[in-house]
């Protein structure tokens, strides 16, 4: 079983992102490859980045960036749930990238966008991506993307997806298992 993280990039009170970040890991847990942990950025609470030494260096002062190295560290694929603000990706997620620095590296990640209008969050996931290599870490061709998130939440307040909502997780999850083999050749390689 391969180690995933679903990261749950918004942090702002009655948020959608823990509804697809839930709806994702259960898809993800049924792909059957996967041991699937959740993590919240509004759970987990980073601070705005408060590290004195640059993170390439991994010399954490911090307990909380000790802690947000250890978690992504042992991760062998990520998928990032996240939101479109203002046309990119919210800050708390920046933030929470730029903690550690080798962590990412030479994994594979799967990005779940959703926004209020018509996009889909499209523009996020485009900045996303650009700022992944950075990080050595290979965002997927195949992504979900959600349009009118609204339309998909039901009365309980559960995210209800469509077919091709459905269609789109399962071709990204199986392309994540291929690449979470294939790259974890190359970070034993290095
Ligand atoms: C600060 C902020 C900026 C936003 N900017 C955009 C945007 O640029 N494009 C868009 O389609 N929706 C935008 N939206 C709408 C969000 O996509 C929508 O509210 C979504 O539910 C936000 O994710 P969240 O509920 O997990 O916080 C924005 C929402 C917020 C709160």
């Amino acid at each position: 079983m391969y180690k995933l993280k679903i990261i749950v990039s918004t942090v702002r009170p009655g948020r959608k992102g823990p509804l697809v970040g839930h709806w994702i890991a259960e898809e993800a847990q049924k792909q059957g490859s996967f041991d699937v942990e959740i993590l919240d950025l509004a759970e987990i609470g980073l601070p705005l980045m408060n590290e004195a030494i640059h993170p390439i260096m991994k010399q954490y002062e911090h307990e909380h960036t000790k802690q947000w190295s250890a978690k992504i560290d042992e991760a062998d694929a990520f998928i990032f749930v996240t939101a479109e603000y203002n046309y990119s990706y919210p800050a708390s997620l920046k933030n929470a990238l730029e903690y550690v620095m080798h962590e990412w590296a030479y994994k594979p990640s799967g990005i779940v966008s959703y926004s209020a209008g018509p996009f889909a969050g499209v523009r996020a996931v485009i900045s996303l991506k650009a700022d992944l290599i950075n990080f050595r870490n290979v965002a997927l061709f195949e992504g979900v993307t959600i349009p009118t998130i609204g339309d998909f939440i039901n009365e309980d307040g559960v995210f209800v997806p469509n077919d091709r909502l459905t269609t789109a997780a399962t071709q990204m999850l199986t392309q994540l298992v291929r690449w979470t083999k294939g790259m974890k050749a190359i970070k034993e390689d290095q």
